[in-house]
């Protein structure tokens, strides 16, 4: 069982498991999801998290995931400011609001054997340096705590703001790559329309090739 009550800050962010029993993760994850949509049965498009129960079913699998792997999906909140300068850092936690999600996926067989750093914010969150702070966060804490370093991140040629991110949390772009399973969520648009899969580094230790890059 995870411990829900880990976490790890930066300055303005708390960066926390997603919990399945948590009221403010449950309506967070309908608010991020509810523009998502995946084809039914009837081929009309339909919500991918369509209710409560389905945000919960999405929750306990990433706890899962997490709790399995190592790696998987991170909740970002805000945190309130600190009524006083001793406040307790797990009280301004429990308070914080989510504001995104932040992610360090280590894929399956067929992607190159290194985690990948992903992230999304709630629309009303973003332009405010929050993704890049999460990732930094993130980031640290695998360094410090499990030792990892080597990184990759993957965005589709059209995402200029994941791309800003991705260089401002001090990654370089090695190229466009046709990595099978990838293709088709990061680098599909909604509209059809088909883009590259840009694949970017930070801290490999070997040539790139090595890993099947
Ligand atoms: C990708 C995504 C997370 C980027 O979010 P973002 O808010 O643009 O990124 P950051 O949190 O790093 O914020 C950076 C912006 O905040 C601005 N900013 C404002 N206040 C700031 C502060 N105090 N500190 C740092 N930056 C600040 C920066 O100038 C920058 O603006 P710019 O992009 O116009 O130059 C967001 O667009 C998103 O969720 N997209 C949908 C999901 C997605 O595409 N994910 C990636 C899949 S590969």
């Amino acid at each position: 069982m995870l411990d829900f009550n880990f976490y790890v800050t930066t300055p303005r962010l708390a960066i926390t498991y997603l919990n399945p029993g948590n009221e403010s993760h449950i309506a967070f994850t309908l608010e991020l999801y509810k523009n998502y949509t995946t084809i039914g049965a009837n081929g009309k498009p339909e919500r991918s998290i369509p209710d409560r129960a389905a945000a919960i079913d999405l929750l306990e699998g990433r706890a899962t995931q997490i709790e399995t792997t190592g790696y998987g999906r991170y909740g970002v909140s805000l945190l309130p400011p600190s009524a006083e300068p001793d406040e307790d850092m797990a009280k301004r936690v429990e308070n914080a609001t989510p504001i995104g999600l932040i992610t360090l996926n280590l894929r399956g067989p067929d992607t190159p054997p290194l985690p990948d750093i992903g992230f999304n914010l709630l629309t009303s969150a973003r332009g405010k340096g929050y993704a890049t702070e999460a990732a930094k966060g993130l980031m640290d804490y695998y360094d410090r705590e499990k030792g990892v370093t080597e990184l990759l991140g993957y965005c589709g040629s059209d995402n200029t703001a994941s791309m800003k991110v991705l260089r401002r949390a001090g990654f370089e772009l090695l190229g466009e790559r046709n990595i099978g399973s990838l293709m088709t969520h990061v680098s599909i648009k909604k509209n059809g329309q088909r883009h590259a899969l840009l694949v970017w580094i930070r801290g490999l230790k070997k040539d790139p090739k090595e890993y099947g890059l």
